[in-house]
């Protein structure tokens, strides 16, 4: 029968036996997958497995946290923390196509792993690398916007000859449920086992227009309100995803106290789904919108305006970009 302690003592002695006594690395992304790969592979092999978490400054608001300090806690993993913020955001100035956004950061993840591996490499051989590929991911590998894009974006494909790794996937035969309940099993933070799905690119694809410092910390600030409303109206599992959207090339007329405002306006998208393939607007309780807007509104001084998008998908996608 399948249990959580089954499958990690499975993984757990498959790992073992490949892996010997060389070196792994794994890619922390912040989500489910990486963080629940990468603990399943420390149990087997203790700190033979070095992680390394790029962090492109495209995270929301406490996640990067989350990684170097919850997830180290818990796991006692060996973390290579790489502060890449400036140099995405360098290479993302005045950027404003989907595509090429998602190129940009694609590139620079690349490059700055490479570094990073490199630096490792140059210690002690590294022999494998860790990646939370899913059933799913295995089945439909090749396809899509969806789940097989999502791992693009960590993809070794762009590595260079000398850099090549063999791949360790502990979890190829999992679906996203199973991931979670052996992520819970193994102590992680809640958080990011229960994390829903978020796009490689970031907060990047979230912004429309250019992507600086500051439409960053506006929009941060506006995901992290309607994140914690969504969760005090304990309707985290109803919803898949929850994109916030910030239209900073938009501004809209509005009135605050004594004046007229001429603010950004902001996009909840709260959607249903089972596989992102297509989704459903959500439909939450008025009164949930309604505390998101309000407080949106009143902490966040750059945005007037807080809408909803009822498209489904098709026509529409999930993320805005
Ligand atoms: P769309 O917007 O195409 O999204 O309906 C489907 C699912 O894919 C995610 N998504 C991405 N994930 N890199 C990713 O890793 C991307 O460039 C990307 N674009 C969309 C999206 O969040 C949704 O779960």
């Amino acid at each position: 029968t399948w249990t959580s302690n089954n499958i990690i003592e499975e993984q757990v002695a498959a790992v073992r036996a490949r892996v010997g006594s060389k070196r792994v690395l794994c890619a922390l992304s912040g989500g489910v997958d990486s963080a629940v790969a990468a603990a399943l592979v420390h149990k087997a092999v203790g700190d033979q497995l070095t992680c390394v978490f790029v962090d492109h400054g495209l995270l929301r608001a406490g996640e990067a946290e989350q990684v170097e300090k919850d997830y180290v806690a818990a796991t006692g993993i060996t973390l290579k923390v790489v502060d890449a913020s400036a140099r995405f955001l360098g290479a993302l100035a005045g950027v404003t196509d989907p595509e090429q956004k998602r190129k940009i950061v694609g590139r620079e993840f690349i490059r700055v792993f490479e570094q990073a591996a490199r630096e490792l490499e140059a210690e002690e051989h590294v022999e494998y690398l860790v990646q939370g590929t899913l059933y799913p991911d295995v089945v439909e590998s090749g396809g899509g916007t969806g789940t097989a894009n999502i791992k693009s974006h960590h993809n070794v494909g762009g590595l260079p000859e000398d850099l090549k790794f063999q791949l360790v996937e502990p979890l190829r035969t999992l679906f996203k449920d199973e991931v979670r309940q052996i992520g819970a099993a193994l102590g992680l933070p809640e958080e990011m086992v229960m994390r829903h799905p978020f796009p490689g690119p970031g907060l990047s694809i979230r912004i429309i227009g250019a992507v600086d410092e500051e439409r960053l910390a506006i929009l941060r600030a506006a995901d992290l309100i309607a994140r914690e409303e969504l969760t005090a109206a304990g309707l985290d599992r109803s919803v898949w995803q929850f994109p916030v959207v910030l239209l900073a090339d938009v501004r809209s007329v509005g009135v605050q106290g004594d004046g007229r405002t001429y603010g950004h306006p902001i996009v909840l998208r709260p959607v249903s789904s089972d596989d992102a393939m297509t989704a459903d607007w959500s439909r939450l309780p008025h009164e949930l919108i309604a505390r998101i807007s309000t407080r949106i509104t009143n902490e966040v001084r750059e945005v007037n305006r807080v809408v909803v998008d009822v498209t489904s998908k098709p026509p529409g996608t999930i993320e805005w970009e």
